[in-house]
Parts: C-alpha cells; sequence; structure tokens
C-alpha cells in the first residue's frame, strides 16, 4: 500500500513538473516540405538586379497587381494584404516607356495617368535604365484611419511589396524594393497631393544574366555611405533615401 503511494506521489511530482516545462529542451524542428508552392517560391526570394529586355506579357502584369494589393473577396472589398483599420491607402502606380498608370482594383483594370515617359525619374541607380515594369507605392494618407500612427502605411507598402515579391518569384520573375531617391520629382510628375506620399518603388521583369545579388554602382555607394553614417538617422526632406518626412496632416 505504502509502495503504491510513494509510486502515486511520483508520478504527480513527475507531473507537475513536466507541465510547469521543468523538462522543456530546445527543438529541432522539421525540414520545410519545398514541394509546397510558397515555400518553394521564398526559398528562391532575392532581390533581382539584373533585367532581360523581354516584356513582361500583361497577363503576369495584372497577376502582379492583383497579388499585390487587389481585392480577393468581393462582397467586402477585402484585399489580399491587410491594412490597419482596413485603410486600403495603399495605390500601386504602374510606370512604363509608353506611359504610367494606376492600378485600379476595383475595376481590375489601369487608369491611364499620363503618356509621358516617367522612367527618367527613376533612373537613379546604374541598372534602372534596364528595368522592364516600375511600380511606385503611393500612400494616401487621408485614407489611413486616424487611429493608426503615420508609420502604419511603411507597413502596408511592406506588405503589398512583399506578395508582389513571391507572385513575382513564383512566376519566375525578378524584382527588387527600391528607395525612393527623388520621390518628389516624381509625386510632382503624377500630380500628387500633399497627403498623397511615393512610399517604394519596385522593379520586376525577368531576370537576366548579369547576376542578382549585385547591388548597382550608384546603389553600392549610397550603401557604403550609409554604412559610414552608422545608426544616424537621415535629417531633413528627402532624407531615408527618398521617402518623404511623414508629417503630412490628414
Ligand atoms: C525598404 C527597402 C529599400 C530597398 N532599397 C533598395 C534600393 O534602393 N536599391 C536596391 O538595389 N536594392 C534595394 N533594396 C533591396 C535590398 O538591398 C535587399 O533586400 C538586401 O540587400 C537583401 O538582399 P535580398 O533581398 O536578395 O535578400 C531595398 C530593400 C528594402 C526592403
Amino acid at each position: 500500500m505504502r509502495a503504491l503511494l510513494k509510486a502515486g506521489l511520483f508520478c504527480t511530482i513527475l507531473f507537475c513538473f513536466s507541465f510547469s516545462g521543468a523538462f522543456a529542451q530546445d527543438i529541432k524542428l522539421p525540414e520545410p516540405d519545398f514541394k509546397k508552392p510558397v515555400l518553394k517560391a521564398l526559398k528562391n526570394q532575392r532581390s533581382v538586379r539584373s533585367f532581360d529586355s523581354k516584356e513582361v506579357p500583361l497577363q503576369l502584369l495584372a497577376e502582379v497587381l492583383w497579388a499585390g494589393f487587389g481585392i480577393n473577396r468581393p462582397e467586402t472589398g477585402g484585399r489580399t494584404a491587410p491594412s490597419g483599420g482596413g485603410s486600403r491607402e495603399i495605390d500601386i502606380y504602374v510606370v512604363l516607356k509608353k506611359g504610367t498608370y494606376k492600378y485600379n482594383p476595383q475595376e481590375h483594370s489601369l487608369d491611364l495617368v499620363t503618356n509621358e515617359d516617367l522612367r527618367p525619374i527613376m533612373f537613379t541607380q546604374d541598372y534602372a535604365e534596364s528595368i522592364p515594369v516600375n511600380l511606385a507605392y503611393v500612400s494616401n494618407l487621408n485614407r489611413l484611419t486616424t487611429k493608426l500612427p503615420i508609420e502604419y502605411t511603411m507597413m502596408h507598402s511592406g506588405l503589398v511589396a512583399q506578395n508582389v515579391n513571391i507572385y513575382c518569384v513564383s512566376v519566375g520573375l525578378g524584382s527588387v524594393i527600391r528607395s525612393p531617391r527623388d520621390s518628389g520629382k516624381l509625386a510632382e510628375a503624377l500630380n500628387l497631393r500633399e497627403d498623397q506620399k511615393v512610399i517604394a518603388w519596385h522593379a520586376l521583369g525577368y531576370p537576366g544574366t548579369g547576376g542578382s545579388e549585385q547591388a548597382g554602382k550608384k546603389g553600392a555607394k549610397s550603401g557604403k555611405k550609409a554604412a559610414k553614417k552608422g545608426t544616424k538617422r537621415p535629417k531633413g526632406k528627402g532624407g531615408g533615401g527618398g521617402i518623404p518626412p511623414l508629417v503630412s496632416p490628414r
């Protein structure tokens, strides 16, 4: 009887210890299953800075834009990327040689903004002239829910950009997110209001043979400059690689 009681007590103590995590150990995780499409795409994810001159077919461009911030729930207008408070304040502009368009998610169409070739404004890195498709993410701060800090728009833009990244790599397109140097010039050319900010550029196209890991000469220089500066924050207008300060009234 006493032996039985002792065994019971031992089991209770053992149970309490395991439950309290006293025996918890590091856990070696199983390898991701790269046959799963999203994991396969993520395995290949990298920035591409060398592009083939081959045009990106309209079908793929349409899918890039839908993946980026299209409507996936027509009944609610829900989008492929989340945004705080459902603000949905990011617009995607498509800057092509023949003109610049704004993606209209409701119509799933490209609305012509200008016939002008605005790409030269974006030739701020040495590989930029060879980019087949330039996207510009524009935040409409008037649509960002006022409860949210203004910086949330950066997060929202990043979520759209990552959708584009993953889609691109899944269909064999290459892409690189770019800091919007001279974004003021692009904002002017697009006739943006004071509360519309160009947050990021995103280049995409079929990868070329020039290697993907290499930053362009101008990009590499600015990288070195940034490294020299250490963690010092950029000051004033145009700091942060061209991202305008987010102080606009909403
Ligand atoms: C916000 C942001 C801005 C970036 N700006 C540039 C840029 O202006 N030019 C460029 O060539 N790459 C740019 N990149 C790409 C990074 O250099 C790249 O992600 C980084 O070197 C890591 O390489 P990987 O993407 O191949 O892993 C940017 C990336 C992010 C997220």
